[in-house]
């Protein structure tokens, strides 16, 4: 099998366990190959693409370690615990969450109901509070851990966005410096990327033109790729990261100034 793999492991992540959610989709499958390639156990959760699911759990068995491959839908409120008790049940404990999950549409703002609101909220915010709460659980006992959460220019530019959507992506941003502030002298770190147009995923949801002005206004004029978004992640989930915390990273290819 050909790997996506764009360079050898340096074992950034040797040993480590890490949660990545998503895991079926774009940008959380390249986030699933680089923790695998850096020496990671990963498991991934997936909710409807048993495809995607599948093509990850390959990726994931070309590396050889451990992983694990959990379906559920993360807007049940009982899912964290679940998921974060079975992982500690497997490997005794969980080093690294990474909340990319999400979901979005193309809709204007006048016709977002009060259920579209909920709805996106309920995986793209309440998902990360609550997988974030149960994963600190674990982490503070070990006196270790690291969040990233996966966030968009979006949530705090001035760009063409649904709004409940924007609003989902400043939210986690804010969680992010808030938990990180609370949880640091526990030794653990939490960061946000907040990407740009990445191939893949929810691109789809973004008309062609504005896809077409973020390339024209991106220095290197084109989309990120999720190996990208997943070789910025293992350096923030990893030990080499020692001080950055609490940040918000423009993953942007230098869109936006
Ligand atoms: N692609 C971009 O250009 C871009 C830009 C900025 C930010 N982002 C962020 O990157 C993250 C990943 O997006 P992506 O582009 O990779 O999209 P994607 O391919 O659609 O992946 C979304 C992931 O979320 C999972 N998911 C959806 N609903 C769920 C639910 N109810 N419960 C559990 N999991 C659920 C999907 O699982 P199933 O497919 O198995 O249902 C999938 O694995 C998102 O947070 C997004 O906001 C993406």
């Amino acid at each position: 099998m050909k790997l996506n793999g764009i360079k050898k492991s340096s074992g950034l992540l040797e040993g480590k366990k890490v949660l990545v959610t998503g895991g079926s989709g774009g940008l959380g499958r390249g986030i699933c190959e680089v923790a695998a390639r850096e020496g990671a156990n990963v498991a991934f959760t997936w909710y409807n693409n048993e495809k995607g699911a599948q093509k990850t759990e390959k990726i994931l068995q070309t590396y050889g370690n451990d992983y694990l491959s959990i379906n559920i839908d993360l807007r049940e409120q009982d899912s964290a615990g679940k998921i974060v008790e079975t992982i500690v049940e497997k490997w005794g404990t969980l080093d690294a969450l990474v909340n990319n999950a999400g979901v979005s549409e193309s809709i204007p703002f006048i016709l977002i109901d009060n259920n579209d609101f909920y709805d996106l909220m309920e995986l793209n915010l309440f998902a990360v509070f609550r997988l974030s709460q149960a994963a600190v659980r674990p982490m503070i006992r070990q006196k270790y851990g690291r969040i990233v959460n996966i966030s968009s220019i979006a949530g705090s530019r001035t760009i063409p966005s649904p709004v409940h959507y924007a609003c989902s992506k400043g939210a986690i941003e804010g969680l992010t410096h808030s938990l990180a502030h609370e949880v640091g002298s526990y030794g653990i770190m939490v960061n946000a990327v907040a990407a740009g147009i990445f191939e893949g995923g929810l691109r789809s949801t973004i008309p062609e033109h504005h896809q077409q002005r973020y390339v024209n206004a991106c220095a290197l004029s084109r989309f990120g790729t999720p190996m990208e978004c997943g070789e910025l992640v293992a350096w923030l989930l990893s030990d080499r990261n020692t001080y950055m915390n609490g940040a918000v990273l423009y993953h942007d290819g230098g869109t936006l100034g």
